[in-house]
């Protein structure tokens, strides 16, 4: 996968809300994913994949374990929604009902319950450690700004389908808003949700999940329902899931069977070597005994040539060998490729 998006500097330098003067969190992790990429800046985040290599995942709480399936299916929105962006800005076929419930997921799901009960979790982790309040309030200053780019970019499809917003120009803010989302899911896993998995206890997690605003909702996509209105978004979704398994299934059985047709050459080729070497070393034992037969005083020295000779026709055999075992082995990567592109086409 490509880098993801260098953090923003909005939280290096934002926080005045609630933290002003505050010493920032500590960024242990920060720098470490920061090489810039090209524009496909932005990258989905590990969901939940580091943290859950530094604890076992009994330890992890419901809410967090939410939070976490949450920013995966908020990531494979946001997948789908680049495709169909990519598919408009190469003039190719795109399906602007999928495109339009993407944006109208967010604005409907995402902002009205992902991150009003991430706001409630940030808040109560603030108030036990005053080290996580310049963080806490930033993301969640970023909740409300992601909340209105979120609704501007819906207003841009509907007027895209109405033919009043340029392809160019929803193409262009709809990246802006999926980098920025990527962005804030990396920066809330990568730094944010460790330190309130460390900070927050078991009373403070029977309180929270009290509140009202924490209680399970349904999700009209993920959830066990899908809702009329995201049909769409849900068929592409799970077709998407599908293809990827068959790809990635497909892929794998084609390079084994690479493997073992490489592994077959290589048997060959070492066949070849082995019965030429012997047949040269054969050819030389019976030069040599004939040689001496005629005559032993020069039989040394045309022993000698004739085993220059023979080196020299085995080498060039070897050579030509090694050099079919090379043909054969860039044909057979070759067809791997070949299936490979097929199947993707
Ligand atoms: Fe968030
Ligand atoms: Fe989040």
């Amino acid at each position: 996968m490509a880098a993801r998006k260098p953090k923003t500097s909005k939280r290096a330098g934002t926080g005045t809300r609630a933290g002003a003067g505050r010493a920032a969190p500590a960024p242990k992790k920060r720098g470490t994913r920061t090489s810039a990429p090209p524009r496909k800046q932005a990258q989905a985040p590990a969901a939940g994949k580091r943290a859950s290599r530094a604890e076992p995942a009994q330890a992890r709480h419901p809410l967090m374990k939410t939070l976490y399936a949450e920013h995966r299916h908020i990531a494979s929105v946001m997948q789908l929604l680049a495709e169909q962006l990519a598919a408009i800005e190469a003039g190719e076929p795109a399906d602007s009902h999928v495109i339009y419930e993407t944006m109208d997921y967010m604005v409907t799901w995402p902002d009205r319950y992902h991150h009003p009960r991430e706001d409630l979790i940030y808040s109560r982790a603030a108030e036990l450690d005053a080290g996580l309040a310049d963080s806490v309030d930033t993301l969640q200053r970023d909740h409300d700004n992601t909340a209105a780019a979120g609704r501007e970019v819906l207003e841009d499809i509907e007027g895209w389908r109405d033919g009043d917003v340029s392809a160019a120009s929803l193409v262009k803010k709809g990246r802006a808003y999926i980098d920025h989302m990527y962005s804030h899911m990396n920066s809330e896993e990568e730094l944010v949700f460790p330190q309130i998995e460390s900070t927050l206890g078991a009373q403070d997690w029977r309180e929270l999940a009290e509140d009202d605003h924490l209680r399970p909702v349904g999700d009209p996509v993920f959830g066990y329902r899908v809702q009329r209105e995201y049909r769409n978004l849900a068929r592409k979704l799970r077709r998407n899931i599908r293809r990827g398994v068959e790809r990635g299934t497909l892929v794998e059985w084609l390079s084994v069977e690479a493997l073992m047709e490489s592994l077959d050459v290589l048997a060959m080729a070492r066949e070849s070597i082995r019965g030429s070497a012997s047949d040269h070393l054969q050819a030389a034992w019976e030069d040599g005994v004939e040689m001496f037969r005629e005559s032993a005083l020069t039989a040394p020295w045309r022993c000698a040539g004739n085993n220059v000779r023979l080196g020299k026709r085995l080498l060039q055999e070897l050579v030509e060998i090694s050099r079919d075992a090379l043909d054969d082995l860039s044909r057979v990567n070759r067809e791997r490729k070949a299936r490979i592109d097929l199947m993707d086409s």
